[in-house]
């Protein structure tokens, strides 16, 4: 299994791969599961972020047992998508963003691979936190498709469940962010730990805390990914075949091994 999608909110099916079956698998930090099956003859992971009924909510989600579970099956390029609001006026509700950067405002979580002991010190670079071949992939593909993604965007990542306040809102566009979601951190950290390529394509879903006319709601949220769900779907699976076999990019090479 060379390429695995992680759902976010609003998509919680394979969709379109055939022959699937539900693994279990067994990591140090306890059990992931993911579905696997085929699609144009080769198998493709997938894994439900929030679980299949959307029961798990962004500050319990168990990060660390999914990364491992994803490098143990031989993973090696993640698609993830997650549902944001916008604090730029310029990414609007149903257009996707291919993510660039992020930004970390989450305080409960743990956010690496590297406790000491055997594990060792490891100090991962971070100039390219989100694969720039995926990116660039998934940017040629939406183009083709006609679909509106941005090339870029900074994902502020906030603890939740709760939405923002507008103050925070106001603090994160000043200091750069573009997007705010709830689980970027620390999923796309122990990607890029474990040596994993990862390409975040984040679909607007509301216009952020304060910027938006109304109260923000998850109703909101999921009825936004529903609209343009066909859209996300055709974004993947036109994608997936278009990604090159070798890795042409230093996500490997940059990334501590965590010896899975
Ligand atoms: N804030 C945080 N997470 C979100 C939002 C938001 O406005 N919209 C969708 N996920």
């Amino acid at each position: 299994m060379r390429i695995a999608i992680i759902g976010g909110s609003g998509v919680y099916d394979p969709g379109i791969l055939s022959n699937i079956r539900e693994e279990k698998v067994t990591t140090p930090y306890g059990t992931a599961v993911i579905k696997a099956g085929t699609y144009q003859g080769e198998e493709i992971g997938f894994m439900p972020r929030h679980g299949e009924k959307h029961t798990v909510p962004p500050h319990k989600v168990n990060y660390r047992a999914n990364i491992w579970a994803l490098k143990k099956l031989g993973v090696e390029r993640v698609l993830a998508t997650a549902a944001v609001g916008s604090t730029n006026p310029e990414f609007k509700a149903g257009e996707f963003v291919l993510v660039d950067d992020f930004l970390d405002f989450t305080k409960t979580r743990v956010y690496t691979f590297f406790e000491g002991g055997a594990m060792g010190v490891v100090h991962t670079d971070f100039t390219t936190p989100y694969c720039p071949e995926l990116r660039q992939v998934l940017v040629a593909t939406a183009a083709e498709l006609g679909i509106k993604a941005h090339d870029g965007g900074v994902y502020a990542c906030t603890e939740g469940p709760r939405f923002e306040t507008p103050a925070e809102i106001r603090m994160i566009r000043q200091l750069g962010g573009d997007l705010v979601g709830m689980t970027n951190v620390p999923e796309v950290i122990l990607a890029h730990e474990a040596g994993l390529c990862y390409g975040l394509i984040a679909m607007v879903t509301n216009m952020a805390a304060g910027i938006s006319a109304t109260p923000l709601s998850h109703e909101e949220v999921l009825a936004i990914m529903d609209q343009n769900g066909k859209n996300l779907r055709d974004l993947i699976m036109r994608t997936i075949p278009c990604i090159p076999r070798e890795r042409n990019c230093r996500c490997e090479l940059t990334a501590g091994k965590i010896g899975v």
